[in-house]
C-alpha cells in the first residue's frame, strides 16, 4: 500500500462540504468514458428457449466520470441504473457501445485480462447485509481483495485490514467479529473498508444508503465524501432519488427506461432542471432551508408505474406520462442535446429552455398526465403523501400549471 493513501481517523470530519465547484470538474482528465451503452437481457421462451424479445435495461447511453469528480445516477427503480453500473464496473457484458477507462477500451476484456483493472473500479452494493458472507470474520471480508489479487500490503494483510477499518470509522479490534455483530451502518463501512483495500481509482456505489434508517444515511455518505477528498477517488454514486447525492454530486445524470433523459452539473440541475421527469423527481426532494418551508409547496405526482423495458414507448419514452407531450414527442425521440453550456436534456419542450418543437398542442392524454399536490401544510394531511417516487416537497415556481387548471 502507498504512503499517500494512509489516512488517519483524525482526518475524518463529518461535516459535509463546501459546495463544490463545477468549474473544476470540468477541467479534469476523462476516467471513464462511455459511448453508445447497451445492454439487452433476452427473454428466451419454450422449450427450444427460444428468443422472445429482450429487456432493454440500458438502451444507448453516452457520458463521461472525470477523475475525482462524482457523478450521481438517479432514476426510479427498474429505469436501468443498477445494469448500467455493472456494465462500466465489467460485471456484465455489454450488448453494444464502448466502455473506456483511462483511454483503454475494455468493452469486451476477458475475465483474466480484467483482473489487474479490478483493482482500480471497485462497487459498493446496495444491501449490506447480503453482501457480506455471514460466515466469514470481517478481517477476512475486508482482507478478501488482497488474496484475490495475489497483493501483500507492507505491513501484512491484518495490519493494513485494520488500518482500513479504522479509515472508514470501525474499532480495529473487532476484526475478529462477524458481520451480523455490527449494525446496518457498520456493515456498509465494512463494505466500504473491503471496496477501499486495493487502493481503487473509481468507486461504483449502487444505492450505498438506500437499505439504512435515515438517521444514518448521512453519516455513510459523508463518510464517502471524505474518503473521496482523502484518497482522491472518483465516484459514481447511483440512487433512486434526488436527495441522496444532492450535497456530494458534482454532476447528476438522470435515467429514465434505460436512457440518460437530463446530464448536467449540480448546481444547474437543481436551480433550472429541463426535463419533466427531472423536474417530478425534484418535487420529490424537501426544501433543506427552513426560510423557505413558508414558501408554497406542490409535488408533482406521476401516475402509473414506469412502463416495461421490453417494449418501450416510442419517441420519448417519458410521453405516457408527461404533462407536456404533444405529438412530436409520440413519434420523435428527442436527442441528448446540450441546451447550455454543462446542461444536456433529452425533451422536445423542455422546462428552463426555449421549446425545440415549438407550435405543438399539448395531447389531451397529457392533461391528465400528474396530479399536483399542495404539500405546504404537514404530510399528515395529505392521504396521497408517499404514492409514487416523485412525492414529497416543493416544486419550482414554474411547476406546469397550464396543464393543470383545467
Ligand atoms: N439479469 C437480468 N435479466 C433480465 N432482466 C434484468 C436483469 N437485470 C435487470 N433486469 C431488468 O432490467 C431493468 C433495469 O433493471 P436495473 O438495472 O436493476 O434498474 P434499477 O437499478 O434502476 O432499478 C429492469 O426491468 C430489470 O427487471
Ligand atoms: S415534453 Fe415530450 S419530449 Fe419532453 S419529456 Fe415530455 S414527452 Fe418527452
Ligand atoms: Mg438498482
Amino acid at each position: 500500500m502507498s504512503e499517500d493513501k494512509a489516512v488517519t481517523s483524525e482526518d475524518k470530519g463529518v461535516d459535509v462540504p463546501a459546495q463544490r465547484s463545477a468549474g473544476d470538474a470540468a477541467s479534469r482528465e476523462v476516467l471513464l468514458k462511455v459511448t453508445g451503452l447497451q445492454k439487452h437481457f433476452p427473454i428466451k421462451k419454450g422449450m427450444l428457449q427460444r428468443n422472445a424479445g429482450a429487456v432493454k435495461a440500458v438502451d444507448g447511453i453516452d457520458f463521461e466520470v472525470r477523475s475525482g469528480e462524482t457523478l450521481g445516477v438517479v432514476g426510479e427503480s427498474g429505469c436501468g441504473k443498477s445494469t448500467m453500473g455493472r456494465l462500466i464496473t465489467r460485471l456484465l457484458e455489454p450488448t453494444a457501445g464502448k466502455i473506456e477507462f483511462e483511454g483503454r477500451d475494455i468493452t469486451h476484456l476477458g475475465v483474466g485480462a480484467m483482473r489487474p483493472m479490478r483493482r482500480d473500479m471497485q462497487m459498493i452494493f446496495q444491501d449490506p447485509y447480503s453482501s457480506l458472507n455471514p460466515r466469514h470474520t470481517i478481517g477476512t471480508i475486508v482482507g478478501a481483495p488482497f488474496k484475490l489479487q495475489g497483493v501483500t500490503p507492507d505491513g501484512g494483510v491484518r495490519k493494513e485490514v485494520q488500518r482500513l477499518l479504522e479509515v472508514v470509522g470501525l474499532n480495529p479490534e473487532h476484526y475478529n467479529r462477524y458481520p451480523h455483530e455490527f449494525s446496518g451502518g457498520q456493515r456498509q463501512r465494512i463494505g466500504i473498508a473491503r471496496a477501499l483495500a486495493l487502493n481503487p481509482k473509481m468507486v461504483v456505489a449502487d444505492e450505498p444508503v438506500s437499505a439504512l434508517d435515515v438517521s444514518i444515511q448521512a453519516q455513510v455518505v459523508n463518510l464517502l465524501d471524505d474518503l473521496q477528498s482523502e484518497l482522491g477517488l472518483t465516484y459514481v454514486i447511483i440512487a433512486h432519488d434526488l436527495s441522496v447525492v444532492r450535497h456530494v454530486s458534482d454532476r447528476i445524470a438522470v435515467m429514465y427506461l434505460g436512457k440518460i433523459v437530463e446530464l448536467a452539473d449540480r448546481e444547474s440541475l437543481y436551480r433550472a432542471p429541463m426535463h419533466p421527469y427531472t423536474k417530478a423527481l425534484l418535487s420529490a426532494v424537501p426544501i433543506p432551508d427552513p426560510k423557505r418551508r413558508s414558501v408554497k409547496s406542490e409535488r408533482i405526482l406521476l401516475k402509473g408505474d414506469v412502463p416495461s423495458p421490453i417494449s418501450p414507448p416510442s419517441g420519448c419514452r417519458f410521453h405516457t406520462r408527461c404533462w407536456k407531450a404533444t405529438e412530436v414527442c409520440k413519434t420523435q425521440e428527442p436527442p441528448l442535446a446540450a441546451l447550455k453550456t454543462g446542461h444536456q436534456v433529452a425533451c422536445h419542450h423542455p422546462e428552463n429552455a426555449p421549446d425545440q418543437v415549438p407550435g405543438e398542442t399539448v395531447t389531451a392524454a397529457a392533461r391528465e398526465a400528474i396530479q399536483i399536490v399542495d404539500v405546504s401544510k404537514p404530510e399528515a394531511d395529505d392521504p396521497e403523501a408517499g404514492e409514487t417516487a416523485a412525492d414529497g416537497g416543493a416544486a419550482s415556481p414554474d411547476t406546469p400549471e397550464d396543464s393543470t387548471k383545467e
